[in-house]
Parts: structure tokens; C-alpha cells; sequence
């Protein structure tokens, strides 16, 4: 069998994260988050980082060309297949792609938005391991402990509501049409990411073994 090249579409807190950590356990791809990357850019203070925090704290997309030159050789090197997750963003981002590597599918999680404000405001997330936590959905024992490792939890900078809200609108007018992108070249499968994260996760695999 190919490698599993797929990409995971879908707004702020559709559960992308959540998702493709457990879609990679359990087929083995290599999990490529860019806004994983770019936080542990931001972390480690580096060039990047700094050029990048100054949108990301205003719930902006990171400017194409630095994001492409950043996800480039990941994707190349993933020769064991790779799930992409929140790249691309942008029409440019996805035609970018197109130049790198071929897409088998893009999984779209579907999510109300009336559901995200929710959902991200109460989101925490384990400074040590990455795990990601809700305090409303899914609460650990400890709110300030990680339920995987004991590790710190903390709140994303961008879960602000204000910031929240421009992710949203940002996504509506540029990353949605992905949508219509995908549908059209045939690649596009959708699933309601509203259900339990069980049932979500289930969909998925069901999607990929097709
Ligand atoms: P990024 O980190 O990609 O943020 P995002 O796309 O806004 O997505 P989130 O991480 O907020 O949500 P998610 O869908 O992963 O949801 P999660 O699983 O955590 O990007 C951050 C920033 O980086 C961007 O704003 C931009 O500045 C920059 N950036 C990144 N990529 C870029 C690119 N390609 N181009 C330009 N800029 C880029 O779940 C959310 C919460 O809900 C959690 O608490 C979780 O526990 C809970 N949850 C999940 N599923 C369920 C469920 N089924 N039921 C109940 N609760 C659930």
C-alpha cells in the first residue's frame, strides 16, 4: 500500500488537534501541525518566531511564503506518509502543495460557529506533552495538571474571545473556500466534528480505510 497523504480542513476548534494525534498513533503517519511548529518557533524565540508571533497574537494567518519554506522539507521527508494539519490555509498555500506532493484526501470537520467560542475558551494545553484538554467537555481531575503526564496546563494566547473571533472571520473569508477547492478536484470528504470526539474519530478512520 502508498503512503497515507492526507490534510485535515476545518475552522478554529473543529478538533483538528485533537484528531490527528490519534489518527497518527494509530496509522503511523507523521503529524504536521503548522501551528505546532510555529508555537515551538515562537518558544525558542528564532527568526521565525518573532516574525510569526505578530500575527498569530492577533489571530492572523502567517504571510505564505514564510509558511510554504516551513512545512517544504517536512512534507518531503515524510516518506512514511504525513497528515497535514491547518496547512494549507489559503488557496496559495494549497496550489503551493500541489507543487510539493499529491493529496489521496482532505478531511473537512464541520463546526457551527456558535460551538467554537465555547470550545476554545476553555481549552487548555499541556506545556510538557501537547496533550489537549477541555475544561467544560472533557475536565481532568486537576484543571491545572495534565491528565497524560501531570504536566503544566496553559491557555493558548490566541483563546482569547476577541482573538477567537478573528480566527473565525479570517478562516470564513480565506480558508473556506478550500472547500470548494477540494470538492472540485474530487478530494473532499466532510464529517460532522459537533458528535463525540469518539464518534468523529471513528468517521475519520472510516473515511481513511476507504
Ligand atoms: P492552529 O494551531 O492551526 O489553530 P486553528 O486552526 O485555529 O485550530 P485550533 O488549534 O484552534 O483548533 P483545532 O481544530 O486543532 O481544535 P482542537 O483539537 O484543539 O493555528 C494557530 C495560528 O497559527 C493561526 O491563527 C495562524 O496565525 C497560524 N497558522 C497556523 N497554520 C497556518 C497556515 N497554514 N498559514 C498561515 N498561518 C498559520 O480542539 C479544540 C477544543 O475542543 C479542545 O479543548 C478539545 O479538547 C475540544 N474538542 C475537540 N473535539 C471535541 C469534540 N468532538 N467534542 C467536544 N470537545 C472537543
Amino acid at each position: 500500500m502508498p503512503p497515507t497523504r492526507a490534510a485535515l480542513l476545518g475552522p478554529p476548534g473543529a478538533g483538528k488537534g485533537t484528531q490527528a494525534k490519534r489518527i497518527v498513533e494509530k496509522m503511523g503517519l507523521v503529524h504536521l501541525s503548522t501551528g505546532d511548529i510555529l508555537r515551538e518557533e515562537v518558544a525558542r524565540e528564532t527568526k521565525l518566531g518573532h516574525q510569526a508571533e505578530e500575527h498569530m497574537v492577533r489571530g492572523e494567518l502567517v504571510p505564505d511564503p514564510l509558511i510554504v519554506d516551513m512545512i517544504r522539507k517536512r512534507i518531503e521527508q515524510a516518506c512514511e506518509g504525513f497528515l497535514l494539519d491547518g496547512f494549507p490555509r489559503t488557496v496559495r498555500q494549497a496550489e503551493a502543495l500541489e507543487e510539493i506532493a499529491r493529496l489521496d484526501v482532505v478531511i473537512n470537520i464541520e463546526l457551527p460557529r456558535e460551538e467554537v467560542l465555547n470550545r476554545l475558551t476553555s481549552r487548555r494545553v499541556c506545556r510538557n506533552c501537547g496533550k489537549i484538554h477541555n475544561l467544560r467537555f472533557n475536565p481532568p481531575a486537576d484543571p491545572t495538571r495534565c491528565s497524560a503526564c501531570g504536566g503544566e496546563l496553559y491557555q493558548r494566547d490566541d483563546d482569547r474571545p476577541f482573538v477567537i473571533e478573528n480566527r473565525c472571520t479570517v478562516y470564513q473569508q480565506t480558508t473556506a473556500p478550500l472547500i470548494a477547492y477540494y470538492r472540485e478536484r474530487g478530494l473532499l470528504q466532510s464529517v460532522d466534528g459537533a458528535q463525540p470526539s469518539d464518534r468523529v474519530f471513528h468517521q475519520i478512520m472510516t473515511v481513511l480505510a476507504g
